[in-house]
């Protein structure tokens, strides 16, 4: 194939699409026939640190059309994606469409190109948390329903989608893209202004990040579990970058909690060079704990299931589950240094990009 598009949309897309997008000008740089393709934002994400800073810091070419969707309901923003992507494809009929991870945008531009005969490729196919509750099993469940081509960051996934009754020549496994991003920029990290403001140190601190309606929507639970957290890390502090939609029930509780530093989301850099640092991570992301994992940092994610589950066989995670109260164990084994160990899954070796790369050409 060698007229593609590459749908990035969200924050979580970013770090997944730059090596992609790198690993194609590489290819092209050494071959005839050239790759032609569009970097499309759907502007699902849209603040300077949501979306462009991450395309600054990781090199990313500003994408050649925005589509500019913004907020909205999950149907109105799944509704004017697709309406909006389905005008860009009218005159430039790409022979692909890449789409990336489990957001809104991935689902409706997958959508538009299968019924406009263009064929889907879905990078980080066939995971599965088993939780139709989060919007974003069900964008994996539509998305891998509808894709031509996976590419999948492990052996479990390739297992799922073959259980799912896909056939063995459409899944490809490569490994991950989001690793490609962590390997290739771990030279590149920058210290946040907040390191020297804040007197951190190496392991004196932990990141927490938090953004699911689960855990963020319910002002209660939220504040007992933000309270739990802060009373429980000996004389560690807490490193808080919130998300947009966390802020807001945040800002309606009016306490200060001791431990805890708030800031903004932080730029790539930043937030890697935080967590490679940091004594462990509490989240609810799926992504991060693929990056814990590789980075041997101890992570806790406050949900029921993950689609991502050898971060927890293999790797440093632990599901903790929504229950405020059963972090309290959790932190004081690490308070007290008792935390496995992990490995790192197969193919997480920073080349997963060029492999995907090559396979798309040979298409
Ligand atoms: C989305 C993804 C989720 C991913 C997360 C990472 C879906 C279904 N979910 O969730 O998988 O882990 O991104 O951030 O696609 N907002 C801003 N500025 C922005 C973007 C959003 O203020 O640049 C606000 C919106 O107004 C809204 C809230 O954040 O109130 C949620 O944004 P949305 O994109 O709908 O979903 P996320 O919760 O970010």
């Amino acid at each position: 194939m060698h007229r593609i598009d590459i749908i990035a949309g969200a924050r979580p897309n970013f770090m997944k699409i730059g090596p992609i997008v790198l690993a194609i000008e590489k290819h092209n740089a050494t071959v005839e026939k050239k790759i032609e393709y569009r970097l499309i934002h759907t502007g699902q994400h849209y603040d300077k640190k949501m979306s462009e800073d991450f395309f600054t810091q990781l090199n990313i070419p500003e994408p050649q059309l925005n589509l500019g969707v913004g907020s909205g309901t999950a149907a109105t923003q799944t509704a004017n994606i697709m309406l909006r992507y389905e005008e860009a494809v009218k005159d430039w009929k790409p022979e692909l469409c890449i789409v990336v991870g489990d957001v809104t945008s991935t689902m409706a531009c997958a959508i538009v190109a299968k019924k406009e005969w263009i064929k889907v490729a879905h990078v980080e196919g066939g995971i599965r948390s088993g939780d139709e509750m989060m919007p974003e099993e069900i964008n994996r469940m539509v998305t891998d329903s509808i894709t031509d081509y996976f590419f999948t960051t492990t052996a479990l996934a390739n297992t799922n989608l073959g259980a799912l009754g896909h056939g063995e020549e459409k899944i490809f496994f490569v490994g991950n893209t989001m690793i490609d991003s962590l390997l290739g920029n771990m030279e590149r990290l920058i210290q946040p202004p907040l390191w020297n403001e804040y007197d951190l140190e190496n392991k004196g601190y932990l990141v927490m990040t938090l953004h699911r309606p689960s855990n963020v929507d319910g002002y209660e639970n939220l504040r007992q579990l933000l309270s739990l957290i802060n009373d429980n890390v000996g004389d560690k502090k807490v490193v808080f970058p919130m998300h947009p939609r966390t802020k807001k029930m945040f800002d309606q509780f009016g306490i200060a909690f001791e431990k805890l530093i708030v800031t903004g989301p932080m730029s790539y850099l930043e937030f890697i060079y935080m967590i490679k640092h940091s004594a462990g991570v509490v989240t609810d992301s799926g992504g991060i704990t693929e990056e814990t994992t590789v980075l041997n940092v101890p992570c806790m994610t406050l949900r029921n299931s993950t689609e991502r589950p050898e971060t927890v066989t293999m790797g440093t995670n632990v599901i903790v589950g929504t229950d405020p109260n059963n972090i309290v164990p959790y932190l004081e084994k690490l308070i007290a240094g008792d935390w496995k160990s992990g490995s790192i899954p197969d193919l997480w070796d920073g080349k997963t990009a060029d492999r995907i790369v090559e396979m798309v050409a040979q298409l």
